[in-house]
């Protein structure tokens, strides 16, 4: 069957199996292997995506769902000077050490920061709840989420985060 849609601003079209899940259609089919294959049955987040601009994990969703979706991956997320803020955070922030779950994330944490500019640290363990991390103890990626989101709202010019 064939499936057309946009994926980090870019049209694509493909006729794929009707089983092809989103995760094996971006990584096998595209050449987009910035989305991560982990458990593949949506417990651990490393495959998430945006479709819609709503976090999903793209291994328990299919190809043919996308239709006419605008999905976006990490790779869509830099920007003409490089990392964006959230990518950025997790660097200087020490927030990556094998990198394997960062991906996903760096999208749980775009999709929080779209609909929440302010989050606070419950917000933000909550908003990561279904992406698993095996080697940062998680302190790390909440400071690097904080920092994003402040430099975030400075460069528009939004409010405070509640801290509370
Ligand atoms: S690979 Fe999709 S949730 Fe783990
Ligand atoms: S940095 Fe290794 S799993 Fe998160």
């Amino acid at each position: 069957m064939r499936v057309a849609l946009e994926i980090n601003g870019d049209d694509y079209a493909r006729d794929v199996e009707p089983d092809l899940t989103l995760l094996s259609f971006l990584r096998d089919v595209l050449g987009l292997t910035g989305t991560k294959w982990g458990c593949l049955t949506g417990d651990c987040g490393a495959c998430t995506v945006l479709v819609d601009g709503k976090p999903v994990v793209s291994c328990l969703q299919l190809a043919c769902q996308a239709q006419g979706r605008e999905v976006t991956t990490v790779e869509g997320l830099e920007t003409p000077g490089g990392l964006d803020e959230v990518q950025a955070a997790f660097v200087s922030n020490g927030a990556t050490q094998c990198g394997f779950c960062t991906p996903g994330m760096v999208m749980s944490v775009e999709a929080l920061l779209r609909t929440n500019p302010s989050p606070n640290e419950a917000e933000i363990r909550e908003a990561l709840a279904g992406n698993l991390c095996r080697c940062t103890g998680y302190s790390k990626i909440v400071d690097a989420v904080l920092q994003a989101a402040a430099e975030r709202r400075s460069a528009v010019g939004s409010p405070a985060a509640d801290v509370s």
